[in-house]
């Protein structure tokens, strides 16, 4: 039998196969690390840098880090919170993240991840974007100013859909997800209501249209577990277990 090999992750021993990330052992066995841009069921993008990890003095993204044997990872002292919550202080600025008007509000990731790291404020100049909706799909709406440029959608479609329905187009501040379409609206594109690309948006950019608030407050997702215990749905489908609870949140 061969032996085990693991890694430390705030000094717990994580086991780990070859080929895994520090982020995929760590789900496997039931840790979470504060992640947005990775769904363990796609190839990571490494774009949202959440789930920054130290190792050595380095800030790493989890990720996109190869487990390697004997590795001593700090996943949760004051300085990575602390870079955590300045990269999502930026996002909540960046767009129009108006949680108590949003559909996806106390589903959403974004918002889980900010009540995980303490955010109580968004600390810098709020950008108020004015990027318009898209309402001419008939089952989908798409929220430019909500999106999160994570690259999941874009993933899925050409990945599971085989559509390549949506990419990322420029660069920087004016990067924006572009549909490919005729017209460029969405509802010339191939998008189906069933496509996978429609099921892993981690924010409310991509919503069901005829369809919202359909979970009353204190029974939404993260309502009542913290996203440390209830981690995304994704990762727990491809892990095949729940988050272990995490204290700090308890
Ligand atoms: Fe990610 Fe959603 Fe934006 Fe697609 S629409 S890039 S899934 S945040
Ligand atoms: Fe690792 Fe986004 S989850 S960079």
């Amino acid at each position: 039998m061969s032996k085990s090999v693991t890694f430390k992750l705030d000094g717990k021993s994580i086991s780990f196969q070859p080929g895994d990330t520090v982020m995929d052992a760590a789900l496997r066995a039931g840790e979470y690390i504060p992640h947005l841009c990775h769904n363990p069921e796609f190839k990571p993008h490494g774009s949202c840098r959440v789930c920054i990890v130290a190792l050595n003095g380095r800030h790493l993204s989890a990720c996109t880090l190869p487990a390697a044997e004997d590795m001593d990872i700090d996943n949760s002292s004051d300085a990575i919170v602390e870079q955590r919550r300045k990269l999502l202080q930026m996002l909540f600025v960046e767009g129009n993240h108006i949680c108590p008007a949003c559909e996806k509000s106390g589903a959403c990731q974004l918002q889980a991840v900010a009540y995980y790291t303490r955010m109580l404020s968004p600390h810098f100049t709020h950008f108020f974007p004015r990027r318009a909706i898209d309402a001419s799909h008939p089952d989908i709406i798409f929220y430019f100013n909500r999106c999160i440029l994570c690259g999941l959608c874009e993933r899925a479609s050409r990945e599971v859909d085989g559509k390549d329905v949506f990419s990322i187009s420029g660069r920087g501040i004016n990067s924006r997800i572009v549909f490919n379409s005729a017209t460029g609206k969405l509802g010339d594109s191939q998008l189906a209501i069933t496509d996978k690309a429609v099921s892993v948006c981690p924010v409310g950019a991509i919503l069901h249209k005829h369809q919202g608030y359909d979970k009353p407050i204190g029974e939404r997702l993260y309502d009542t577990r913290p996203i440390s215990v209830v981690g995304d749905v994704a990762a727990n489908l491809a892990t095949g277990q729940p988050h272990k609870s995490d204290e700090r949140n308890e």
